[in-house]
């Protein structure tokens, strides 16, 4: 006998599903991605299990009308894109996947600081225009020494620490800030130092940003954080697109404000081929691939279903909201 319901707003790997398959008799969406407002709050109304993805949008609405859900799993760090309060108030568990993509994400953000600092992407695209002409010239492809510089890390939560362990072989120096100081230990463990926000952006030679995106971060970078950065500097996003005011950063990046930026989420995804991004030479552009390796996204499925069998049998799932 079937303990319930599930939907899924996009398939799982396969072992996940023969998972849940074992417990539930589950619905997994295969047409538009993200799968379509009114066959979300058609298909949810019966369900008692909710796994869900970064792009779908999980608000009053598709709660008001899910009058059987008792948990929503999403396949996701990030769970912005549930209305956390509401599903509370509903009394719906809400599971997610941090601690297994830490490790995939920060390297994601460490090779995106390579490439850009070491003009990586955008060698490759003058070789495959037929471009590549002189080199060896003083200022020919020339990048910028990571060794000496300091990494400036807003959000020292574990995909923070986990950058800045990365930045240590290469000889960085690191400073963070974060909502609360880190306990001594972790500073000496990831051999950086708390400093304001002012600091921070003052200081930093390339600025990474790892906050989660909630009404406080909205937007947070703006002309007026930029206008403080150093004008050599280079900022990375690998968060969320939604702390950036987009337009700012355009206009920051062509008028020198700052000299470059690499980023992995964007304000509204996916972005084609005319965004003013894509034209730019000073940025290095990635399609939200943070957590994608095949391991990381192999743990993210088994996390994702054990954290919606636990909150389906009442109990707190692994990772809870
Ligand atoms: C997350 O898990 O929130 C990531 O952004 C998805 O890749």
């Amino acid at each position: 006998m079937k303990k319930g319901k599930v939907l899924l707003t996009r398939k799982l790997h396969d072992f996940a599903l023969k998972e849940l398959r074992k417990h539930y008799s589950i619905e997994v969406h295969s047409g538009k991605i993200p799968m379509p407002k009114t066959k979300l709050l058609e298909r949810i109304k019966d369900k008692d299990g909710l796994i869900c993805f970064p792009y779908d949008n999980i608000d009053k609405q598709v709660i008001d009308s899910a009058k059987k859900l008792r948990a929503i799993s999403t396949f996701s760090v990030g769970y912005d894109q549930i209305d956390v309060k509401y599903a509370k108030k509903k009394k719906i568990r809400i599971g997610y996947t941090p601690e297994v993509l830490t490790d995939a994400t920060a390297d994601l953000t460490f090779s995106l600081i390579l490439d850009l600092l070491r003009r990586v992407a955008e060698g490759d695209r003058i070789i495959r225009k037929g471009e590549w002409r002189q080199i060896y010239g003083a200022y020919d492809y020339v990048g910028t020494d990571l060794a000496g510089k300091t990494l400036g890390i807003l959000g020292m939560g574990r995909i923070g620490r986990a950058v800045a362990k990365r930045a240590i072989p290469f000889g960085m120096k690191i400073i963070y800030h974060n909502r609360k100081r880190l306990p001594r230990k972790i500073e000496s463990m990831t051999h950086s130092k708390s400093e304001s926000l002012n600091q921070l952006l003052r200081n930093s030679d390339i600025i990474s940003v790892h906050v989660p995106y909630t009404k406080q971060t909205h937007q947070l970078v703006d002309m007026k954080f930029l206008k403080k950065m150093k004008k050599s500097s280079f900022f990375i996003n690998t968060a969320r697109g939604g702390i950036i005011k987009e337009k700012d950063l355009i206009s920051a990046l062509k008028r020198g404000t700052i000299a470059g930026a690499a980023l992995d989420v964007f304000e509204n995804e996916p972005i084609g081929k005319n965004h003013p991004f894509v034209k730019m030479y000073n940025v290095v552009i990635a399609p939200h691939i943070g957590s994608s390796t095949l391991e990381t996204r192999k743990k993210m499925a088994e996390l994702t279903v054990k954290n919606l069998e636990l909150a389906l049998s009442g109990r707190k799932p692994i990772y809870s909201v």
